[in-house]
């Protein structure tokens, strides 16, 4: 197959462009660097032994993307490109709905113009809002009493995509629902580069082990949880990069919702003591207040993907904790020259 990775540059896509080439799929970036780095993309090349090709527009903008698209092809399309910061969402709710979900109608419309039918939507377990039960499948609810305009966002885009399914029967679209991607390829070339303070707890981690930062906050520690923090279910990238190729070979016409985690949830203690073991570095913590709209279970059932798609993850906690430190250690300015 040949697919187009709208923001392709970021941490997903740059590891789902690897394992997509290493597949002997072909693959081209389309990117607006808005929270990434075309270093990244190099660096997908440089270890799959070719170059990847890199377009440079912003996808909200169709004349834009149109021309930049103009004569290159392409017959499958994974839509990574969007925002994805809980809290600045709540700052700037129309800059968030703007890029999420203009994005998405330019690229359908392209998408409906080329006679293009294979689409992966990025999608997340925040559309299942606070759980009414754990693990969660796929026929939780989605899209009650969101809490903030990222995860609106995305239960909107869902739904978008399911009345176009509806318009154009020939649609053959995968909704895959992240739970909570941590971790790097294994070389340590590449991985998450959060611009500023990291918002998400295995960055942050990273960040304190590399000495950049003093200290963890950990948010509450009275949840209903066995340690009382906050228990997720944490995927290492690789197997998440994993889960895009099986859901394009898969990918049958209408829409298909499928959750990607491991089934196993962390508490925010495991996953100190598991970074850690595979830093052999300490990292100091406190505990501070909850964080407001977080929630203390959030679990995967991914028995549909595992069934269907024929995956299920592969690596572990501790797995994910020594190549995000491989990442971290070898590259503590992220993409910026060290
Ligand atoms: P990321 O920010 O690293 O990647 C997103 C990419 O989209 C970036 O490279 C950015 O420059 C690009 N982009 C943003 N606006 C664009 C535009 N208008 N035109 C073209 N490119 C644009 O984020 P990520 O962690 O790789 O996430 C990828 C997708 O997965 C996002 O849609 C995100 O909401 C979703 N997701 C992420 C997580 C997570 O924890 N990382 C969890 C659930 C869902
Ligand atoms: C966040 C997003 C969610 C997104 C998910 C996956 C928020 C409110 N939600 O959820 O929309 O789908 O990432 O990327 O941002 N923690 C700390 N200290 C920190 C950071 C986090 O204790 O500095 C704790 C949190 O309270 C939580 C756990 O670590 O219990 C994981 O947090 P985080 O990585 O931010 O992910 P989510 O809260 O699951």
């Amino acid at each position: 197959m040949r697919v187009l990775l709208t923001g392709g540059a970021g941490y997903i896509g740059s590891h789902t462009a690897l394992e997509l080439l290493g597949r002997g799929h072909q693959v081209v970036v389309l990117d607006d660097f808005s929270n990434s780095s075309p270093e990244a993309t190099r660096r997908v090349g440089e270890l799959a032994g070719q170059e990847v090709p890199l377009v440079r527009a912003d996808l909200t903008d169709p004349e834009a993307t149109r021309a930049a698209l103009e004569g290159i092809d392409f017959d499958a399309v994974v839509h990574f490109a969007g925002l994805k910061a809980v809290g600045e969402s709540v700052a700037q709710p129309t800059r968030y709905y703007r890029t999420n979900i203009d994005s998405t109608l330019v690229l359908l419309d392209l998408m409906r113009e080329r006679g293009v039918t294979k689409l992966v939507f990025s999608s997340s377990a925040t559309v299942y809002g606070d759980p009414r039960y754990v693990p969660q499948d796929e026929a939780h609810p989605v899209g009650q009493a969101l809490t903030n305009p990222y995860g609106w966002s995305k239960a909107m885009i869902e739904q978008i995509i399911t009345d176009t399914a509806t318009a154009w029967p020939e649609l053959e679209a995968v909704l895959l629902r992240y739970f909570n991607p941590v971790g790097a390829h294994p070389s340590g070339r590449i991985g998450e580069d959060p611009s500023g303070i990291p918002n998400n707890l295995m960055p942050f981690i990273a960040q304190v082990a590399v000495g950049k930062r003093a200290e963890l906050s950990v948010f509450g520690d009275h949840y209903d949880t066995p340690d009382g923090t906050g228990v997720r279910d944490y995927i290492h990238v690789m197997d998440l990069a994993a889960g895009h190729v099986a859901a394009l070979e898969h990918a049958a016409p209408g829409v298909t919702a499928y959750n990607l985690g491991s089934g196993t949830g962390s508490s925010v203690f495991d996953v100190i003591r598991a970074f850690e073991a595979a830093s052999g570095v300490a990292v100091p913590y406190a505990v501070v207040a909850p964080r407001p709209g977080d929630v203390a279970n959030v679990v995967a059932n991914p028995e549909k993907a595992n069934r269907e798609l024929n995956w299920a993850t592969t690596l572990t906690l501790e797995d994910a904790c020594r190549d995000s430190w491989a990442w971290q250690s070898q590259n503590p300015n992220g993409y910026a020259a060290n």
